[in-house]
């Protein structure tokens, strides 16, 4: 396995903020963000591909992406949407590639950070609490598939980011 580093977890679990801290530890690596990754390509937000679309033309954008970026290379520090870690191929690829860490957060956590912000298509519903915690309970089986569980609940975003750089053995 190579020195990549790979952040799943939920919506709003930090998975671009912690990438961006990261990245700035470690100059030598490049910080891609799967999700920006589609935007870029398709000119378009991931909330409009819902739309214009739907879930299933993004999980093939997703899954072709992911499979793109873990196509080769080393130094590399991969942030994907909450959703892909669901898709076996994708886990398999991305448990191959590099360092899987999950960043594990609390239901409470996570809403909080999500009620202030609407661009997650999958949760703009009546009931967005309840759509988190099924995903949430949903997800966590294969989350757990992860290297590493990070429990960020009870840490700065430093000790996070510490943990990773010692486990990844950069
Ligand atoms: C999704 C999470 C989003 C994005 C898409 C679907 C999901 O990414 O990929 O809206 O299924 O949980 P974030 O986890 O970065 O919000």
């Amino acid at each position: 396995m190579s020195n990549n580093i790979i952040l799943v977890g939920m919506p709003a679990s930090g998975k671009t903020t912690i990438g961006n801290l990261l990245s700035e530890k470690l100059p030598e690596y490049t910080f891609l963000d799967t999700d920006s990754l589609i935007e870029k390509t398709q000119g378009m937000s991931i909330s409009d591909i819902f739309k214009k679309f739907s879930e299933d033309y993004f999980r093939k954008l997703e899954y072709e992406t992911i499979q793109m970026v873990c196509s080769g290379g080393k130094n590399k520090i991969v942030s994907i949407g909450g959703g892909a870690f669901e898709n076996p191929i994708n886990r398999a690829t991305l448990l191959k590639f590099g360092k899987v860490f999950y960043l594990k957060s609390d239901l409470d956590i996570l809403y909080y950070r999500i009620s202030k912000d609407s661009s997650r298509p999958l949760l703009q519903n009546e009931n967005p609490k309840q759509i988190l915690e099924n995903l949430l309970k949903k997800r966590e089986e294969n989350y757990k598939k992860a290297h590493y569980t990070v429990d960020t609940s009870c840490l700065s975003e430093d000790e996070i980011v510490r943990f990773i750089l010692n486990a990844a053995n950069t």
